[in-house]
């Protein structure tokens, strides 16, 4: 087999979130560094216009052309590289035939998907290809779910380390976060709702907090599920539903799935906002709750749902402006308890807005730890999860080079 000439392409790089990755990978690792990467996308001119703003001449920094509906362009692709980065959203509408080439090619991927019901599509279709082929499949390496799977991952380590047990139940609080929305992440969040909307099944399957884990897999432990504000006693503080948990909360349950259930066989796991002390605490999380509520019928209603999309939400390729990303940032805080009642916080932070500047860090690095730090000697092929592929591994990276840290919170 002939060797491939890249170890890493970008495929949709001329994207909101991709532009900002092709310029992070550049300053990282040049072009024709230790890193061989090139970027793709359907559209040639706007790729050569990217390659320039990125100060890179033309043969620098190699260029390839693919639809992501044209099969045998993306075989190609594929067969010319070691690993696929995909930003190419919503991924329901476009990421199967990526995710199909490289499940049988043997190709390693990533993306930044949050949505469940494609997730759950696609391991029920391409698992056992990815499995014969060694290609490793992993999803939602954004700020959904990297800092939650991995800030779990982290809390368990360190229960194990002090406890000799990992904790039974943990919860994660989004204490802060400054940011924005990026047209493509409305998109994908309006696709979610609207397919929903019509679909009773989808619902149940969203409703499942086990929906991504393997099939037959279905601990008898009732998830925590929070539906409106609560005061949460552990945190001091009311809590507010946190709109990322859908994802996150399901990509958690598939870490300790895959892992031999190495949280418990009784693991619980729930996420929520804080929303501050007293009455104004609980004004706030009782707003949240109801605007997030009306968001989502607003999406689900044809009308509202084109209001939403014309006047408030903002077009694809559209995002935050760099100062808001520079400006940005967030704080997680873990809380886990043992099944005897011993428990260890942990915070979980990034230094840039968590939707693009961190999230676009987060999905390079991924890139970067399946070129550089994961031999194909030692592969198994599937569906992973960033914790259970990655580990410690990408903790180091983030640490090192994307501005997040993790630490244990003394008492
Ligand atoms: N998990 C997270 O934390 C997180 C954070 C941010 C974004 N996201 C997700 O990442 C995805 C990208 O977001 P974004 O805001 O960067 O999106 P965007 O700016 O709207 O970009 C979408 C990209 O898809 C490309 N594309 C569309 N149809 C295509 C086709 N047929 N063939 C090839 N390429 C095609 C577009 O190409 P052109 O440039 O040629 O138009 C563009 O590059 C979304 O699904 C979003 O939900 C996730």
């Amino acid at each position: 087999m002939k060797t491939p000439s890249h170890d890493l392409i970008v495929f949709g790089a001329t994207s909101f979130v991709g532009q900002i990755l092709t310029r992070y990978l550049a300053e990282q690792f040049g072009a024709h560094g230790h890193l061989k990467w090139a970027i793709a996308g359907r559209s040639e001119a706007k790729l050569a216009a990217l390659r320039n703003s990125l100060g890179l001449a033309a043969g620098k920094l190699p260029v390839v052309v693919a639809d992501a509906a044209d099969e045998v362009a993306l075989r190609q692709m594929c067969q010319d590289t070691r690993v696929v980065i995909s930003t190419v959203g919503p991924y329901a509408l476009y990421g199967e035939p990526l995710v199909k080439a490289c499940a049988e090619t043997g190709t390693d991927y990533c993306d930044l998907t949050g949505e469940v019901q494609w997730i759950r599509r696609m391991i029920r279709a391409y698992e056992p290809a990815a499995r014969k082929s060694g290609a490793r499949i992993v999803h939602c390496c954004g700020f959904d779910s990297i800092p939650s799977d991995l800030g779990v991952h982290f809390l368990q380590q360190r229960s194990r380390e002090r406890f000799g047990e990992p904790c039974t139940e943990v919860k994660m609080r989004v204490k802060a976060a400054r940011g924005g929305f990026s047209g493509g992440t409305a998109a994908s969040l309006i696709n979610v709702v609207k397919e929903a909307a019509t679909n009773p099944a989808l619902r149940k399957e969203l409703a499942n907090p086990y929906s991504i884990c393997p099939e037959g897999y279905a601990p008898q432990v009732r998830q925590p599920n929070l539906k409106s504000a609560q005061y949460d006693a552990d945190f001091d503080a009311w809590v507010a539903p946190f709109v990322m948990s859908g994802i996150n909360t399901r990509i958690v349950q598939r870490s300790n799935a895959l892992s031999k259930q190495a949280y418990g066989k009784d693991f619980r796991y729930d996420e929520a906002m804080l929303m501050g002390r007293g009455l104004k605490g609980r004004v706030a999380a009782t707003g949240l709750t109801a605007g997030l509520a009306g968001f989502m019928l607003a999406g689900a209603l044809p009308p509202t749902r084109w209001a939403l999309e014309r006047f408030v939400l903002p077009a694809p390729g559209e995002g935050p402006s760099a100062e808001v990303q520079r400006k940005g940032f967030f704080d997680l805080r873990f809380l886990g308890r043992t099944t005897d009642g011993r428990t260890l916080r942990v915070k979980v932070t990034g230094d840039r807005d968590p939707g693009y500047g961190s999230t676009a860090r987060m999905l390079g690095q991924a890139g970067a730890c399946l070129v550089l730090d994961l031999p194909e000697s030692g592969r198994k092929g599937g569906f992973w999860t960033p914790a259970t592929l990655f580990g410690d591994r990408l903790i180091e990276r983030l640490v090192a080079h994307s501005g997040l840290t993790f630490e244990v919170l003394e008492d």
